[in-house]
């Protein structure tokens, strides 16, 4: 079984999100000891954004095809992601942008897009300062992108599974309440 444990917070050893994807990533470990699991700091070592040098930059293409491929060779991918300003982060969304290739993960057809992806779960570690229910939820655009996104390669339903901590700038003490809250639904993930 592989692993692919990603983190994009900036806020390193605080990060509600890196504490929530790591135990994630350990409740797996602890179903599967033999896993092998490959992880990206995103904040630490960032993708490069596409521009018009993707096309030529020969280093970029190699970190471009490592990341794609790593992403295809994995059984569990683990996001650790915060919203940011409504969205994901924008070193997540270059991960996006290097794993979402028409053709691979995904194809065009006379019908619409298809998914070529089915046998991935992905599992979001998700975390954001306010809460966002009926009446805000049209302005979560960070776990609505990634799911559109997983969706587009034919991850949907219980393939996308996520575990969040909200509100947690809301109060001096939301945070330990919404992670404490949050870690009691890991242990039945699938
Ligand atoms: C640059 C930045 C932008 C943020 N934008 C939002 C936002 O749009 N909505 C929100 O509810 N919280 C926002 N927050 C708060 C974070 O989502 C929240 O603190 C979250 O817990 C961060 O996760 P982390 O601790 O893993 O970094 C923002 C925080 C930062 C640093």
């Amino acid at each position: 079984m592989k692993l692919l444990h990603i983190n994009a917070s900036i806020m390193g050893d605080k990060s509600v999100t890196r504490q929530l994807s790591q135990d994630i990533v350990d409740h797996y470990i602890n179903e599967n000891p033999s896993a092998q699991v490959i992880t990206y700091d995103l904040d630490k070592n960032p993708i490069p954004f596409l521009s018009s040098a993707s096309f030529t930059d020969k280093t970029e293409q190699a970190i471009a095809e490592k990341t794609l491929n790593d992403f295809l060779e994995s059984d569990i991918i683990v996001i650790g992601t915060p919203m940011y300003n409504f969205g994901i982060p924008a070193q997540l969304k270059a991960w996006v942008d290097r794993i979402s290739v028409a053709g691979t993960t995904f194809k065009y057809t006379e019908n619409g897009p298809q998914g070529l992806i089915t046998d991935k779960k992905i599992v979001i570690a998700s975390s954001r300062g306010s809460a966002y229910g009926p009446e805000t939820a049209h302005l979560d655009h960070q776990e609505k992108h990634l799911q559109s996104v997983f969706g587009l390669f034919g991850l949907t339903g219980d393939a996308v599974q996520i575990i969040r901590a909200e509100g947690v700038n809301l109060a001096p003490d939301a945070a330990e309440k919404e992670i404490a809250k949050a870690r009691t639904k890991i242990p039945a993930l699938a």
